[in-house]
């Protein structure tokens, strides 16, 4: 419908000024709040046309409109602004259109569309997931989805950093420790047991660090004699040669841990299409170094160690190779962001990593165009704020971080209680209900942290996230459900009779506020994609919803006594329905169809 105003507009200026206006030069956006009308034409690019000025060139045009067409109604000229005030009719086509659309507002990728690696989770192995990865993984997964849903192809893809000083340090205390223990014999999720060492390490080695400064030793080179460190490092080395016990021991720990990955990924509703191991890719970032020294574009210093100098891009000289040979987390990158553009010729990776790595992503993309990739262009960092929990709240068994699995199960047992206590589900299936409090409690812990801009930081407030009244995601849920509640029964009645008449029939206002907001969710959705930023659409559900349960509250929809008027009632909040779902999918969110 927007572009049968732009045609209007067109025609009335080919008619007014005698001229052919291309296309780009009629300029349409909403109109702001403080003034009246729906579209607002900016006129001052029209007056090499008119030769006249913006106000008659407005009034002119609007003149024009609401002489000519039947779904504009008014006008008004504020300064160079012409409002253009819509008649019903005009809404009415536009419902129409909105709802003949399948799919409305989801686009599938061409054959040829570019194609995006979305990066995120890239866990450590040496310890459970927390929360800082919940918000990681859950805007990671919804830019996967928001991506797709404007054409691109996407590949969810992850980097595990599993070899490195950090799992050494959990291979030594359960070698200290562990007695043989394994998840099954600790009855424990592989992950949490493989944390425990890793808190076990500490524990030996800030005592070991405690007894040499007693007997006199400075606390610098007691971290560095502590035999637990020591042992650490010994484990590296043996890993980097090969040693077959230290690679075995590596391998068993790591796959406890990939076990209990993959269950709290489960929990969270995410999946990768390839996963990359640092210990597959750190060795051709090696190679990669080797030749730019080669090449002169890297230089070595005195004790063997190899820099780049990144200060014509304003950054600092960079440490790529320790004096002994061994990699840094940045060679691992270097490797890893190759092979990735040799497996997919990606056009964009975006890197969903926390903002203490910024300066990381920086070198990492200077450093890839010094080294002469033209792709490096393509590499952007999606960088997120911190997330907390409320002050005093639960921290995690390991005693220093929220634990994922401990937050997810319970914002499912809150989701259990709750509606206990209201009653709600009594009439459902054992199964089914605790279907709903699953996707409850997970609802409410995505939708909190994504409606939040990824850029801030946060805090995760639970009890917050689960209000059934508030911009949570329980309450869109809610609004799901009810508007299917309606649906089922309306289908029970054989409504709509005639949706060609229900579709015919004119809105009043505010339908046409909700028709207003369902215009808008293609834009939004793009927008959301070209920001990177899924709380745009998490804000607009929201509008969305809230508009609807105000609707809902002032109107009857199955006992709306004019047909037309009810059977059209009944498509609106079914199309609000679908526009409700597809947003919620776009953030990664289930809706129950009851609740
Ligand atoms: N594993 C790293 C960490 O926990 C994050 C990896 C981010 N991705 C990357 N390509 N560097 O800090």
């Amino acid at each position: 419908m927007e572009n049968n105003l732009k045609y209007y507009i067109a025609d009335s200026l080919k008619e007014l000024f005698n001229c052919d206006p291309d296309n780009e030069i009629i300029q349409l956006q909403e109109t702001r709040k403080e003034f009246e009308g729906d579209f607002t034409l900016i006129v001052f690019p029209l007056t090499r046309y008119s030769k006249n000025t913006p106000e008659a060139t407005g009034t002119a045009i609007g003149e024009r409109l609401v002489s000519r067409y039947p779904e504009v109604r008014g006008f008004n000229v504020i300064k160079g602004f012409l409002n253009i005030v819509l008649s019903d009719s005009f809404w009415s086509k536009t419902f129409a259109e909105i709802h003949e659309t399948a799919e409305y507002g989801i686009r599938t990728a061409e054959a040829d569309a570019p194609v995006i690696l979305v990066e995120y989770s890239s866990p450590n192995t040496n310890k459970p997931l927390h929360l800082g990865h919940i918000r990681n993984n859950l805007l990671g997964f919804s830019l996967y989805r928001i991506l797709s849903a404007t054409g691109n192809r996407v590949i969810k893809t992850n980097i595990v950093n599993d070899r490195g000083i950090h799992i050494c340090k959990s291979m030594v205390a359960w070698l200290r420790h562990g007695n043989g223990e394994t998840p099954a014999t600790a009855n424990m999720k592989g992950d949490h047991l493989v944390g425990k060492y890793y808190v076990q390490f500490d524990i030996d080695f800030k005592a070991e660090v405690e007894g040499l400064v007693a007997r006199g030793e400075s606390t610098e080179s007691a971290s560095e004699k502590a035999p637990a460190i020591m042992e650490a490092r010994e484990l590296l080395r043996k890993w980097e040669a090969g040693d077959v016990p230290t690679v075995d021991l590596w391998r068993m720990m790591n796959s406890w841990v990939y076990e209990g990955f993959d269950v709290t990924y489960k929990k969270l509703g995410v999946d990768f299409d390839r996963v990359y191991y640092e210990s597959e890719t750190y060795l051709r970032g090696k190679d990669i170094v080797a030749d730019a020294l080669a090449k002169g574009i890297l230089y070595r210093k005195d004790d063997g160690s190899v820099w780049a100098d990144l200060t014509d891009s304003g950054l600092d000289h960079k440490l790529l190779l320790r004096s002994d040979g061994t990699a840094v987390y940045m060679t691992q990158d270097l490797g890893t962001a190759v092979i990735r553009h040799e497996d997919y010729g990606f056009d964009k990776t975006i890197y969903v990593v926390g903002n203490e790595q910024n300066y990381h992503f920086q070198v990492l993309s200077a450093l890839l165009k010094k080294i002469g990739y033209s792709w490096a262009e393509g590499i952007h960092h999606f960088s997120y704020g911190m997330v907390e929990l409320p002050e005093g709240r639960m921290k995690s068994r390991e005693g220093t971080v929220v634990d994922a699995d401990d937050l997810i199960d319970e914002m499912i047992e809150t989701a259990r209680t709750m509606s206990k206590e209201l009653g709600k589900l009594d009439n459902l299936a054992e199964e089914e209900r605790e279907e709903v409090f699953r996707k409850v409690g997970m609802g409410a812990l995505k939708y909190f942290i994504i409606k939040v801009d990824p850029r801030k930081n946060m805090t995760f407030n639970p009890v917050e996230s689960i209000d059934f009244n508030g911009n949570t995601g329980p309450f869109i849920q809610y609004t799901y459900a009810r508007i299917n509640s309606v649906l089922k029964k309306a289908e029970g009645q054989g409504f709509p009779v005639s949706t060609k008449a229900a579709l015919s029939s004119l809105p009043i206002a505010k339908e046409i506020d909700l028709i207003r907001i369902l215009r808008r969710f293609p834009s939004t959705v793009s927008e959301a994609a070209l920001q990177n930023n899924p709380s745009v659409i998490a804000n607009y559900v929201y509008d969305l919803a809230r508009e609807y349960n105000q609707f809902y509250h002032e109107f009857s929809i199955l006992n709306e006594p004019v047909p037309d008027k009810r059977d059209f009632r009944v498509l609106l909040s079914g199309k609000v329905a679908e526009v409700i779902w597809s947003s919620m999918w776009l953030l990664g969110i289930e809706v129950p169809e009851r609740m």
